[in-house]
Parts: C-alpha cells; sequence; structure tokens
C-alpha cells in the first residue's frame, strides 16, 4: 500500500520538488513551466531549459521519441489539472468548461497543420485515424493500393482490410535505402502508378529510416491521375512543421504523443474536405466534433493537454526545431560515419532529412546493442527491419548526449 509519505512525495513530482530518488526519478530539476522558456536568452538556454522541463532523469539518455516522446512539465500539469477539475463536477464539466476548451483543441490542431477546423477528427493515435480510412473507403475489387515495403504495421493494417472487405490488391514498392535524392523517390513511385492505382498510403517520415518524403511533388501526379494521397504522419508533426495542403494530401493521420510530445493516447486525422465523402467512418457520422454521438464519451484530460502540447511547440517554434533537431542529427551521422561496423540507412540528401538517424550494425544483433546501451542509460529504438538502430534527436538532445552515445556504441560494434 502506498504510505502517506510516498503519496507526499509521489505529489511532488507533479508539484516542482527535486531529487526524489525514491520515485527511481533520480536528480531531476524540474522547477520550470512553459512561462520559464521566455526566460532564455539564447537558443541554448532554451533547448537546456526545455531538458530541465522534462521527467527524464538527467543521467538518462532518451533517444526514442519516435516511440513516445517525454511531456513536459507544462503538459502533465495541464492534463492533471483537467483531470482533477473534472472530478469536482464530471458531467458539469464534461460538456460545459473542459468540453469546451477540448473542442478548442481542434482548432489548435487545424492551426498547427494549415487545415480547416471542419477537416480534423481528435483520434486516438495514427493507427486509429488510418484504421479509420481502411473502414469505409469506397474501394472496388481489383482496384489497386500502392504503397512500399518500408510502412509501418499501424499503417499497413488499415490497408489489409480494405483487400479482406473490399477485395482490393496491395502492390508493395521496394524504395532505395537509402535513397539518394526526392526525384529518385518520386520518379520509383511514379513509374508504379498504374491505371489500377486507386489509392496510395506513404509514410510523411519512414518509422525504420527516417526519410522524409516529398509529398507535395508525389501529390502532383496523384491529383493528375485522381488517386487517393494518404499520409502516415506518425513521426512528423512536432518535428517538422507540417502544412497539410501544400503537402496536397486527401488525408493525414498522426499521433500526439511522439514527436509532439504531447499525452499518450492522443492524435488526430486531417481529413480534406473534397475527400470526405470517400470516407464516411461511423466515427465522423455525427460530425468532426471532439465529442459527439459517434464518438461518444472522450477523455477531455489528454486532449486538454495535447493542446497544451501545441501550446508549447507553438511557444519555442517550429522552425526552430526543424533546424535544431536536423543539426543534431547531422552532428550524429558525421560521427557515426567515423566508425567501423555499421551502415547508415537514413538519407544522406539534406532535402530527404529530419532529426532522425538510423543504422545497421554489420556484425552484431541490434538487440545486444540495444541491451548494452540500455545498461549505460541510452534509450534507443530496436528497428523490427534492417537489423536497424533508430536514434531521435529531439530538440533536448544535446551534442554532449551524442558524444555520450557514440563513445558507449562504439566499443560495441
Ligand atoms: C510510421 C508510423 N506509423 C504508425 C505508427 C503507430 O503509431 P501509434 O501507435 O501512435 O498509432 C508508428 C509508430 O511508431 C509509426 O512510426
Amino acid at each position: 500500500m502506498t504510505s502517506r509519505r510516498q503519496f507526499i512525495k509521489a505529489a511532488g513530482v507533479l508539484g516542482g520538488m527535486t531529487a526524489i530518488p525514491s520515485l527511481g526519478l533520480g536528480n531531476i530539476s524540474r522547477q520550470n513551466t512553459a512561462s520559464d522558456l521566455k526566460a532564455a536568452t539564447t537558443d541554448d538556454e532554451l533547448f537546456k531549459l526545455v531538458r530541465q522541463q522534462l521527467l527524464i532523469p538527467e543521467d538518462r539518455l532518451y533517444l526514442n521519441t519516435g516511440s513516445l516522446g517525454p511531456s513536459p512539465r507544462s503538459v502533465i500539469d495541464a492534463v492533471s489539472a483537467a483531470m482533477k477539475q473534472l472530478e469536482t463536477n464530471p458531467v458539469a464539466e464534461n460538456w460545459g468548461p473542459l468540453g469546451n476548451q477540448m473542442e478548442e483543441v481542434r482548432k489548435k490542431v487545424a492551426d498547427f497543420i494549415h487545415a480547416d477546423v471542419d477537416e480534423v477528427l481528435i483520434t486516438r493515435n495514427t493507427t486509429e485515424g488510418l484504421n479509420l480510412i481502411g473502414q469505409s473507403l469506397k474501394l472496388n475489387a481489383g482496384d489497386e493500393i500502392l504503397t512500399t515495403t518500408d510502412e509501418h504495421g499501424g499503417g499497413e493494417v488499415g490497408l489489409e482490410f480494405l483487400v479482406q472487405t473490399r477485395g482490393a490488391v496491395i502492390r508493395k514498392l521496394e524504395m532505395p535505402i537509402p535513397s539518394q535524392s526526392p526525384e529518385e523517390v518520386v520518379q520509383t513511385i511514379g513509374k508504379n502508378i498504374t491505371l489500377k492505382t486507386k489509392y496510395l498510403m506513404l509514410s510523411h517520415i519512414n518509422t525504420s529510416t527516417g526519410m522524409v518524403m516529398p509529398f507535395a511533388e508525389i501529390s502532383r501526379i496523384t491529383q493528375a491521375k485522381g488517386i487517393f494521397l494518404v499520409a502516415d504522419g506518425a513521426q512528423a508533426p512536432g518535428l517538422i512543421p507540417i502544412n497539410v495542403k501544400n503537402l496536397g494530401v486527401d488525408a493525414y493521420a498522426a499521433s500526439g504523443h511522439k514527436w509532439m510530445l504531447g499525452p499518450k493516447e492522443t492524435g488526430f486525422l486531417y481529413l480534406r474536405k473534397g475527400f470526405q465523402p470517400q470516407v464516411q467512418p461511423v466515427f465522423s457520422s455525427s460530425g468532426f466534433g471532439t465529442y459527439s454521438k459517434s464518438s461518444g464519451t472522450r477523455n477531455v484530460a489528454t486532449i486538454i493537454g495535447l493542446g497544451s502540447a501545441i501550446d508549447w511547440l507553438n511557444q519555442i517554434g517550429m522552425e526552430k526545431i526543424e533546424k535544431r533537431t536536423i543539426e543534431i542529427r547531422n552532428y550524429c551521422m558525421t560521427e557515426l560515419k567515423k566508425l567501423h561496423g555499421l551502415k547508415i540507412i537514413s538519407p544522406d540528401a539534406q532535402a530527404l532529412s529530419c532529426g532522425i538517424v538510423s543504422f545497421s550494425p554489420e556484425k552484431t544483433k541490434n538487440k545486444n546493442i540495444y541491451l548494452a546501451l540500455k545498461e549505460k542509460d541510452i534509450i534507443v529504438k530496436v528497428l523490427t527491419k534492417h537489423n536497424g538502430i533508430r536514434i531521435s534527436c529531439h530538440l533536448f538532445v544535446s551534442k554532449a548526449d551524442i558524444d555520450r552515445f557514440i563513445t558507449a556504441l562504439s566499443p560495441l560494434l
């Protein structure tokens, strides 16, 4: 049973106390809130303040935001405050002040991705968004779905459902790894489109390699041929600025709990107005409102937390975040290239790059490297393909962190 003493200590985590070893949190200084970011006079100071806002202990090196991102304190506080407020008068709050705040988050998401509010659904994650499309897209038997061999299972499951229920056919393209240029990528996709191709589903940022798909160029082809273009955006928002109109996509599904650093089980789905008649999941049948007859009761606290994460990202600015993450990624890439016994599988071309670097160790199992790094409290992602390891360089990762990672990695190869 939790003792009163432990409870007070646990409460202190959210109350801004420091050094709470009994919770296994190490030496954490977390006095900062979102407004403290304003105190930073240089970018370096800003990134340090950002790091201090995370509950990740100072001595843990977290390089796996691509799986789940650590929420900054202001987001955790927003969730916690909303949860507590809800419990003071559940019905009145849920369909009153908190419900209104939750609905405002749709507008924040819409602005964040340059969409209209009636094109945005709040979901639980990317997989849910893509499944909503898979369950209701109007395809006919024999219609071809084009995708790549290197998609995430969360994106593929909706496609497989279309095969089972509509008789559609999937064709998976093998993309060069690493891809050399946007032109090469666009050509590979363009020349594989046939008269039967009705639906093209691609990751905006590839989960294995971190390659940024040149959607704007691809959408010129799909729009001319009347092909539905859908983005699996799990890895992109919070890492690079998103403008769904410029990307030219019909739909864009994403998660709030990765690079956006939002609460876990948050996400969104963009459905372009003109595409909406093609895809009408029950989930949206009574409107796109965050709470509706067809969505039922929602988790107001986490959805409000997603809004808080967007406020936090906007306060820093997505351009600054993209610049910083690319800088750290480039540094990581340069240092990895000095090592022997690995193959970098992320693209070199800047136009295809973002704050993700992946590599395949040549003589060792990726799992063994992961375990050895974990011993040193360095957390990386083991990829299910390519015997790969993925490094996520969000804005709280410093060059010194990359040095620590490289030093630990070098003898393992
Ligand atoms: C490209 C891609 N799509 C989908 C997913 C699934 O995300 P979620 O579990 O948030 O639905 C991931 C998760 O890593 C991903 O990288």
